[in-house]
């Protein structure tokens, strides 16, 4: 059957938009409609590039949102936008994906969710390694049972660029528009797939630094402060009392995404490394070595087209929501205040109720 193609506004044209765009192109079930982005020259490179007509190029997103052929819009804005943006889509109900972390601190994310609550509408939050193979078959050997009880796990997630001095001060830097640093960039991913594979997160402890601790500024006059974290550690403890580690860093020499994921249970442990993500290595039972395992080809998944499969009413409840991306917003916010205040934090039972 002929399916009518969704019609996506996508909204902030830097490089993660790259990445949904190419999944629109890639998928037959959408296509580019319209674009946003504040910055008028990326707006007429991307919108020539995309022949996308100039009425349908936008600098302000409530003009995109005013547009009723919209049936969804991706938001792809840095972290300090995704709030106002989110917000006026619900209350415009436009469908949306909206990137991650979903806001700059768990005040603004408990808004979104409520305001969702009393309204739903189909949503998506972007945490892309959920639609990693690997992942998906790690969840679902940890669905039947096969590692046992759950113990450790030891997580990572590595990268280098920011060891680059001249790189300057953009948004990633500055804490009132990123919410936090590695932490909010890279760990939100982690703590994430820690919930979509194990469970709930109840108490932390984290140790977190700034290495380069100014660089120069946008306008190119003089240097301003970084006052966000370039690395940060964790100890954690999930509900059912496994305990878990999570290094995080923009400083590891040599790392470009490096992303592994170690679960060590009572009968099994498994492996989930990004370098390698069509596989796992895993070892059960009596098994003697860890061995390395192909992954049938039914879990392979998309991130944008499970977004439109969503939208049109197939989606397969793997897809996170609000609610996950508030519990991880929480769940950020006690590890900013942990190494700011330097002890461990409880998580609020309240949020994680809600979940
Ligand atoms: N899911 C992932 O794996 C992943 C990967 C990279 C980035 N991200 C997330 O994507 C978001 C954007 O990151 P990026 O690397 O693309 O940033 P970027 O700086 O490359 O691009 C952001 C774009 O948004 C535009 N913008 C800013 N304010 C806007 C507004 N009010 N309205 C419209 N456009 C606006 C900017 O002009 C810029 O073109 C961040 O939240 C980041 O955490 C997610």
């Amino acid at each position: 059957m002929h399916m009518k193609k969704l019609k996506i506004g996508v909204i902030g044209l830097g490089g993660i938009a790259n990445f949904h765009i190419e999944g629109i192109l890639a998928s037959g079930s959408a296509e580019v409609w319209s674009i946003c982005d504040c910055n008028e020259e990326a707006l007429l490179a991307k919108g020539e590039e995309l022949n996308v007509p100039p009425e349908r190029r936008y600098v302000n997103h409530l003009d995109m949102l005013k547009d009723s052929e919209v049936d969804a819009v991706t938001i792809g804005t840095p972290n300090i936008n995704h709030f106002t943006i989110a917000y006026d889509a619900i209350k415009h109900r436009k469908p949306f994906a909206l990137e991650k972390p979903i806001a700059l601190d768990a005040k603004e994310a408990e808004i979104l969710r409520l305001a969702l609550g009393s309204d739903p509408l189909p949503h998506m939050v972007c945490f892309t390694y959920r639609y990693k193979s690997a992942v998906r078959y790690a969840k679902h050997l940890l669905e039947q049972g096969a590692l046992g009880k759950i113990n450790h796990v030891y997580s990572q997630y590595l990268q280098s660029w920011s060891i680059n001095e001249d790189i300057p001060l953009v948004w990633r830097f500055r804490k009132e528009l990123s919410g936090s640093g590695a932490l909010g960039d890279l760990g939100s991913h982690i703590l994430d797939l820690k919930r979509f594979l194990v469970g709930e997160t109840v108490r932390v402890i984290a140790d977190a630094g700034t290495i380069v601790k100014e660089r120069g500024q946008l306008s190119g006059d003089g240097k301003g402060e970084v006052d966000v974290d370039d690395f940060c550690h964790v100890l954690a403890r999930f509900a059912d009392g496994a305990s878990s580690s999570m290094s995080i860093s923009r400083f590891a020499y040599g790392r470009g995404n490096y992303q592994q994921i170690e679960i060590y249970g009572t009968q099994g442990a498994l492996v989930y490394n990004l370098e390698e993500e069509d596989t796992i290595h895993i070892k059960l039972g009596e098994e003697q070595q860890f061995r390395k395992i192909e992954i049938p080809g039914s879990f392979a998944a998309n991130q944008m087209q499970s977004f439109f499969d969503l939208l049109n009413g197939k989606g397969d409840g793997l897809d996170a929501t609000i609610e996950d991306g508030c519990i991880n917003q929480v769940t950020l916010d006690a590890i900013v205040q942990s190494f700011t205040e330097e002890r461990w934090i409880t998580i609020g039972q309240e949020v994680l109720i809600h979940g």
